[in-house]
C-alpha cells in the first residue's frame, strides 16, 4: 500500500521567526497524526530550525534542492550530507521554477537524484509541462523527457519507487489559482506509471505520484481520491498552519480516518 502524503513547499517565503509562528498555530493532533505523510519544504535558513520543532510530531523537515556533491568548492550550494545530518528524507529535484529561473536541466537534474539515493534521502523529481507544450499537445512528449532525464541510469526496481517519489506540477497550474482537473492528474499519473511498467521492474507499483499546481483544502482530494495519484505538493495553501492542517484532513476524512 503506498501512503498518501501531503509535502508543502514554502518556495522563498518565511523568516525563521514566521516558521516558529507556523508551528506555534499548528493543531497539535493533525501533527501527531500518521496515516498520512506530512513533509514541510522551507527555506535553507529555516531548515534547521524548523527539523527541531517538528521532532515530537509526524511531521518531516524537507528540502527544496541540493547539490549533487557530498561537500566542495560550490559557493552558496547545500550538500546532500547537511540535509542527511539534519533528520531530512525528503528533497524536491527539478521544480519547475529551478528549471525555468536557475537552468537546471537533465543532466543536472539526474546527477541530483542519483546523489541523494545515493546519500540514502529520497528524491521528489518534480515534472510537468508549461502552457504552450499543453496547448502544442506535448504534454506526454515534455513528461517522458522529463521523467527519463531525471531518472538517468538508475535501475527503475521495487526499491527504487519505494524510495523515491515523482510529481506532476503543470506548470500553468502552479500558482495561478487554475489547479488541472482531477482525471488530468490520473491520467499523467497513470501515463508515468505506464512508461515505467514498460523500463521497470516493479517501480511502476511502488513510486508514489503526487499532483501539484493550485492545490487548496476545498479541492485537494479531487486529487488524492484519484487511482494512482498518492498525494499532493502544494506551494501557497502550505503556508497558513491553518490552511496546511485543513489539507491534510481533508486526505484523511476522504480516506475514512
Ligand atoms: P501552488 O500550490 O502555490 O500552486 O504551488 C505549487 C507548487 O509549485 C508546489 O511545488
Amino acid at each position: 500500500m503506498r501512503k498518501k502524503m501531503v509535502v508543502a513547499n514554502w518556495k522563498m517565503y518565511k523568516t525563521l521567526a514566521e516558521t516558529e509562528k507556523f508551528m506555534q498555530h499548528f493543531p497539535a493532533e493533525i501533527a501527531a497524526q500518521q496515516q498520512v505523510e506530512m513533509v514541510i519544504c522551507p527555506p535553507f535558513t529555516a531548515l534547521a530550525r524548523l527539523a527541531v520543532l517538528l521532532k515530537k510530531t509526524a511531521l518531516q523537515p524537507g528540502a527544496q534542492n541540493m547539490h549533487f556533491a557530498g561537500e566542495g568548492a560550490y559557493t552558496g550550494e547545500i550538500s546532500p550530507v547537511m540535509l542527511r545530518e539534519l533528520g531530512v528524507q525528503y528533497v524536491l529535484i527539478g521544480h519547475s521554477e529551478r528549471r525555468r529561473h536557475f537552468g537546471e536541466a537533465e543532466t543536472l537534474l539526474s546527477k541530483k537524484v542519483a546523489a541523494a539515493l545515493e546519500h540514502g534521502l529520497r528524491p521528489v523529481l518534480c515534472v510537468g509541462e508549461n502552457e504552450a507544450q499543453r496547448r502544442a499537445g506535448e504534454t506526454e512528449k515534455i513528461i517522458e523527457k522529463q521523467l527519463w532525464g531525471g531518472l538517468g541510469n538508475l535501475e527503475l526496481n521495487e526499491e527504487l519507487g519505494a524510495n523515491m517519489v515523482l510529481a506532476y506540477e503543470p506548470v500553468w497550474a502552479i500558482g495561478t489559482g487554475t489547479p488541472a482537473r482531477g482525471e488530468d492528474a490520473a491520467a499523467v499519473a497513470g501515463l508515468i506509471r505506464s512508461l515505467l511498467q514498460v523500463k521497470g521492474r516493479g517501480m511502476a507499483d511502488t513510486v508514489r505520484v503526487l499532483y501539484g499546481g493550485s492545490v487548496q483544502p476545498e479541492n485537494i482530494v479531487d486529487f488524492t481520491a484519484q487511482k494512482g495519484v498518492d498525494g499532493a505538493l502544494v506551494g501557497g495553501s502550505s503556508l497558513e498552519a491553518a490552511s496546511f492542517a485543513a489539507l491534510v484532513e481533508a486526505v484523511l476524512k476522504e480516506r475514512g480516518a
